[in-house]
């Protein structure tokens, strides 16, 4: 009775201590730690064919991501978390918010985000083709793009939740700045028809989103079933993917360079 009576009082200090080692995950993960890429990136000396080789990687993952947040829809634990991830995914398909809800919105071919980069990659002389296939993509990156299926797109909503958490955290690190200062000076050197809506459109987003998750760190605490090493598995096993996402595109560099 004792027993169970303090583990009764100590269930707010259980929240804290899974959301201090959920924080812990992330803020100590390699990928977030240091992003040699993306840091090497922000200099703004990427030739042509290394800007390239960045939109063509990116676009890979970006437009599989659909896959898999269409099976984190499929797989939410309720109707709340169903329509969070349609949020996600209608905006990605070109519906745009209206006062920050796809209900509502209107859908335009030219408004998903696939689009956006196509635009973007036209005066690299990137056209539909040569852009977000899986074929285009380097083992790396579909490393990647194969473990958003399995983690953040996963049955588990545990691990789903934790891949989530992670995902959206480290988007809000700044990585999106980072290659926003590379491409702005790749611009003002040798492109000037770059539009930079795709990057920059991201960037503003992700602020937003990593305030959400700290209302559904709890939310899915607090969910019948949870498991706290699922979740905890799940945020750092698809930074492990991020992070051979960024190295790919490091060695690639140094590679062609070398
Ligand atoms: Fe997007």
């Amino acid at each position: 009775m004792e027993h169970r009576s303090s583990e009764h009082k100590g269930e707010a200090m259980d929240f804290e201590t899974f959301r201090a080692r959920a924080e812990d995950v992330v803020a100590h993960h390699a990928v977030v730690v240091s992003n040699p890429y993306t840091t090497w990136f922000a200099k703004g000396e990427a030739n042509r064919d290394e800007v390239r080789h960045l939109t063509v990687q990116f676009s890979v993952f970006s437009h599989l991501f659909v896959e898999a947040q269409l099976r984190k829809v499929i797989n939410a634990a309720d109707r709340d978390g169903y329509r969070a991830g349609k949020e996600i995914l209608l905006n990605e398909l070109g519906v745009t918010f209206a006062g920050g809800t796809v209900d509502g919105g209107t859908f335009r071919f030219g408004a998903a985000h696939f689009e956006w980069l196509l635009k973007f990659a036209e005066p690299l002389g990137l056209s539909f083709t040569d852009l977000g296939k899986r074929r285009h993509g380097t083992a790396s990156t579909l490393f990647f793009c194969d473990e958003l299926v399995r983690i953040y797109g996963s049955e588990d909503a545990s691990v789903a939740e934790g891949a989530s958490y992670a995902v959206e955290h480290w988007a809000a690190a700044g990585f999106w700045k980072e290659l926003i200062a590379g491409l702005e000076a790749f611009k003002a050197r040798e492109c000037p028809g770059l539009a930079l809506g795709f990057w920059t459109f991201h960037d503003a987003l992700e602020d937003q989103h990593a305030a959400h998750t700290e209302d559904e760190l709890r939310e899915a605490f607090e969910t019948d079933g949870f498991d706290e090493a699922r979740f905890l598995r799940g945020a750092s096993e698809i930074l492990d993917g991020v992070h051979a996402f960024w190295r790919g595109l490091d060695d690639d560099r140094r590679t062609v360079a070398g």
